[in-house]
């Protein structure tokens, strides 16, 4: 019988790891930002500077879990109805527009609105309501989500399409805590 997912590989432990690690990281942080503002005190009470901080952060854990992923694709079964053309031309497709949806989100929101500025007091000046947001209420989460899900479809490796559900779950779970507190935030503005 083909093998689907080799659980026994450490890498696809590792790629798990980090795809839980990384929401549960920013989430903590944020938060203690918002009721401390350690951050803010440790970039010497420049909000933007330690939410530039927070940004570099997020944004080097991001790389590094991509490169965790990628190793822990490398050492997983291949399946063969996933190497069609049809099957590469999808993850194609779907590269293509997770990228449009996370770089023109990041483009629309900047450094501060992408990474939680909110938290650091630094409030966007009105909702946002065009391109991406138009065609999806969390871009970002959307558009990493697809990415994942588009090299796994790429190499054609079941595991991949499992850590990309683990990704779409944490997101949503992520999303659950994220989206009330940043509504209390703002519904707060004077
Ligand atoms: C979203 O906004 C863009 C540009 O503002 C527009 O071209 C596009 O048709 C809109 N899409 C939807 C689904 O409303």
């Amino acid at each position: 019988m083909l093998k689907l997912v080799d659980f026994e590989k450490a890498s696809f432990w590792y790629a798990l790891a980090s795809i839980f690690f990384n929401p549960t990281f920013w989430n903590v942080v944020a938060r203690q930002e918002y009721h401390s503002k350690l951050l803010t005190k440790l970039a010497g009470g420049n909000p933007y500077r330690g939410c530039y901080g927070l940004a570099l952060t997020i944004f080097s854990l991001g790389i590094f879990r991509d490169y965790l992923y990628s190793q822990a694709l490398s050492e997983q079964p291949v399946h063969p109805l996933l190497q069609t053309d049809l099957v590469k031309l999808l993850a194609a497709g779907l590269f293509v527009c997770g990228n449009v949806l996370v770089l023109t989100s990041m483009y629309t929101l900047g450094v501060t609105g992408t990474y939680l500025g909110d938290y650091f007091g630094i409030l966007m000046s009105q909702r946002v309501t065009g391109f991406p947001f138009n065609v999806s209420n969390n871009p970002m989460y959307h558009g990493s989500t697809m990415i994942f899900l588009a090299s796994a479809l790429w190499y054609g490796v079941p595991a991949g399409i499992l850590l990309t559900a683990v990704v779409y779950i944490t997101y949503n779970v992520a999303l659950k805590f994220e989206e009330p507190f940043t509504a209390m935030i703002y519904s707060k503005r004077k």
